[in-house]
């Protein structure tokens, strides 16, 4: 489909090149009242009938000006009446703005032509609709230098894909400065960002502050690690801070594993322009005649109906079409990170499947530390690079621990890194070509590694080899955890040469070469997308991932707030969430906490009481039972632990017949009190029985309206008391809520 937009595309500029060549001068834009004000709105051009990106219930609108500019009309609910998108305010926002000319806010593109002239106007030349992508095609007034401005709906979900493919046909190169997937515009009362940031350890915390006039940036520069800091998302409300269930809010997210930027520029007269895409930072691209730069699609959906709707239309979207098989079932693991972290030989490794095997779950993860022979591994200062088995841990291989888990009913799964090297390895030894470091200056480490250039064909190469020769080999792997434990520093591309200013890109797009390769062989192997904890976790790498880490704090009242921030654009399916030892909260709490999301395990089961493993055992199988309706339901944020010393969240099914809560204390105060919470999602008309389940061992539910039945009316008014009893700090309650047909 591609290269029949393509082909179209280039009938369109042919047939723009005859007009501008007809008429030597280009239609006036729009003059500004006074000097160094913004230009005036434009007049629509006579006769031309708005371009509507529409979804079920949001339209996008755009008006070509009487001066051949493109402008943004709308963005919000859709009309009932289509002809009302031209009875608006005039035209003021100029879709597309190209820099060097009279627009002197953040720009979507700036390009130095072949010339040296560093302006670029863009005028509408013609649009195309197929299915469902729209692309609007524009070019420089004068210049052969065209933008097409591509829009694919997901109407179901409310969600657009967004970006933008940009071609020239002038004497030499045309540098691109900059260049976003997406700009969109806004006039609001009162716009307020939630931004989602960070650190190792800490990710996806949720800020929200007003927007005043002025530029405000997301942004990373971290390149192979990008989101350690700043996560790619943002939720806009447009009229004072966000609501969970009401209010217009757009939340966005770019497609892309590098270095991303979201800028917000409030303008003197209150108009908000967001301008998103991959991060100018070190980034020129320089583009040769007849060759098109694309840039990855900006990801955004909007509502009238909260956050809470928001998120719903991302979940439904990425189990569709955003995350790799995202309408299969997932494995449940017992990952071994957190029990030995690199202290294990084969026989305890062995000796952990029957913990898996008594918890009744699918699949052993091996992580770090089971390879290296000259440099073993034996702890993060060697053996990157050398993905052989260490012959002391491993004598009989991996092959060994395959057949053994295949014997207890197990699948197994393996960590990698391979895009790392320590500098004891011997692949440092053999290719220090390979490696990204300056000239000139010391190597800088980060967890005592260095990263491979990945702008280098033939370092694709290898690490395609290091996944497809280990498969190859040993064709029981039946899961891959693919880590990446360093942000880029100090980068410099010794396979680029002179030609740095393409690296952070050219790194990304060398990723994911070696994806795809390995998708087209490996179509549906599961693979864990991680690094650091989260600090890869974004909609570009997920169309090779199935599922992805969210952070190596697994200290069960932390993961309450990390996972609660993920939930607002991740589907539940897709957070990897593991019951291990660290914190101080129950082992419930921590199973709880766990369920909510992607359950797993890492923790040391023969060390579990035999009341612990009873517990745990019936959670898997509890779990089970309920992770379609937690993994693809429709979340319901019910109370925020932003907003209390509590949370709570739940999940429905598409029938509404069936849901689950999931009630936590955190810190609480003496004597606090909780008030009931007024479920959601659930149909007025219907009767359920509300059913307290994964009881603490020994334990019997003290919630007066355990086992009762409730009209969706009352859970949804009244609500329930889902905190019940004295109130202690980090303890927790799941309900399962199941219509009674009687
Ligand atoms: C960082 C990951 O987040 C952990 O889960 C673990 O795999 C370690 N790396 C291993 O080095």
């Amino acid at each position: 489909m591609r290269r029949r937009t393509a082909a179209m595309f280039f009938c369109a500029v042919a047939l723009v090149g005859a007009a501008a060549a007809a008429s030597a001068r280009p239609a006036e834009r729009p003059a500004p009242a006074q000097p160094g004000e913004r230009p005036a709105a434009a007049q629509p051009a006579p006769g031309f009938a708005p371009i509507r990106i529409e979804t079920t219930h949001v339209a996008l609108v755009f008006t070509v000006g009487a001066d051949g500019s493109l402008y943004q009309s709308w963005l919000g609910p859709r009309l009932a009446d289509t002809a009302e998108y031209a009875a608006g305010p005039a035209p003021r926002h100029e879709a597309f703005i190209g820099a060097g000319l009279s627009d002197l806010a953040e720009p979507a593109i700036t390009v130095t032509h072949a010339d040296g002239n560093p302006s670029l106007d863009l005028r509408y030349v013609r649009h195309e609709v197929t299915g469902n992508e729209t692309v609007i095609y524009l070019k420089d007034s004068v210049y052969p230098f065209t933008v097409a401005l591509h829009f694919k709906t997901f109407a179901d979900q409310d969600v657009t894909e967004t970006w933008t493919e940009i071609r020239h046909s002038e004497k030499k190169v045309v540098t691109i400065e900059e260049v976003a997937s997406s700009v969109l515009h806004f006039d609001g009362p009162g716009y307020h960002l939630t931004e989602f940031h960070g650190g190792y350890a800490s990710e996806m915390q949720m800020e929200e502050s007003p927007l005043e006039n002025g530029v405000r940036i997301l942004d990373s520069k971290l390149g192979t690690r990008p989101d350690m800091y700043q996560a790619p998302f943002f939720m806009l409300s447009l009229d004072g801070p966000a609501r969970e269930e009401n209010g217009p809010v757009l939340a966005g997210t770019l497609a892309w594993t590098g270095n991303f930027r979201f800028l917000f520029d409030v303008d003197e007269r209150h108009s908000l322009r967001v301008v998103s895409g991959i991060n100018p930072y070190r980034s020129p691209v320089t583009l040769e005649p007849g060759r098109a730069f694309t840039t990855p699609p900006f990801i955004f959906t909007y509502t009238t109906n909260g956050k809470g709707q928001a998120s719903r239309n991302l979940h439904h979207w990425a189990a569709r079409y955003g995350i790799m098989d995202g309408d299969q079932p997932r494995l449940t693991p017992l990952n071994n990170w957190e029990a030995t972290h690199t202290g294990f030989d084969e026989q305890k490794l062995v000796g952990l499947f029957d913990g898996a095997v008594r918890l009744g779950l699918d699949l052993f993860l091996l992580d770090d530390g089971w390879f290296g022979d000259k440099y073993p591994r034996d702890n993060d200062k060697a053996g990157l690079g050398d993905w052989m088995e260490n012959p002391r841990k491993l004598p009989d291989g991996l092959g060994y621990l395959v057949r053994e888990a295949d014997k207890k009913g197990l699948r197994f799964g393996i960590w990698l890194e391979p895009e790392m090297v320590n500098p004891a390895s011997e692949l440092y030894h053999a290719h220090p070509d390979w490696i990204l470091r300056l000239p000139n200056r010391p190597e800088q480490y980060q967890r005592n590694q260095l990263v491979l250039d990945l702008c280098n064909p033939a370092v694709q190469e290898y690490v395609y080899h290091v996944v497809h020769d280990l498969l190859q080999r040993d064709t029981g792997i039946a899961y891959i955890k693919w880590d990446c434990n360093r942000p880029m520093t100090d980068a410099w591309s010794p396979f680029l040469g002179e030609h740095q200013g393409s690296l952070y890109i050219d790194y990304t797009h060398g990723f994911y070469n070696v994806l795809a390769r390995l998708r087209k062989e490996y179509p549906h192997l599961p693979m864990m997308l991680c690094a650091g904890g989260g600090g890869r976790t974004d909609y570009g790498a997920l169309r090779y991932f199935t599922e992805f880490w969210p952070s190596d704090n697994t200290d069960a009242l932390e993961r309450v707030f990390i996972q609660w921030g993920y939930s607002c654009f991740f589907p539940a399916f897709s957070i990897c969430a593991h019951v291990t030892s660290m914190g101080r909260e129950s082992l419930k709490f921590r199973t709880d906490v766990a369920m909510m999301d992607k359950l797993g395990y890492d923790i040391q089961v023969d060390r579990l009481t035999p009341e612990e493993l009873t517990f745990s055992a019936n959670a898997v199988r509890t779990y089970r039972r309920l992770s379609p309706l937690i993994g693809w339901g429709d979340l319901y944020r019910l109370v925020s632990p932003y907003e209390e010393h509590r949370a709570a969240l739940m999940y429905v099914d598409s029938t509404r017949t069936h849901a689950v809560v999931f009630a936590y204390t955190l810190q609480t105060r003496h004597q606090e009190f909780f008030y009931r919470v007024p479920l959601r999602g659930l149909d007025p008309s219907g009767r359920y029985r509300v059913k307290e389940i994964n009881l603490a061992p020994g334990t019997h539910s003290v919630n007066p309206d355990d086992d009762k039945v409730f009209s969706g009316d009352f859970l949804m008014k009244a609500g329930l008391q889902l905190t019940p009893g004295r109130i202690n700090p980090a303890t927790s309650w799941v309900y399962d809520i199941t219509t009674e047909n009687d």
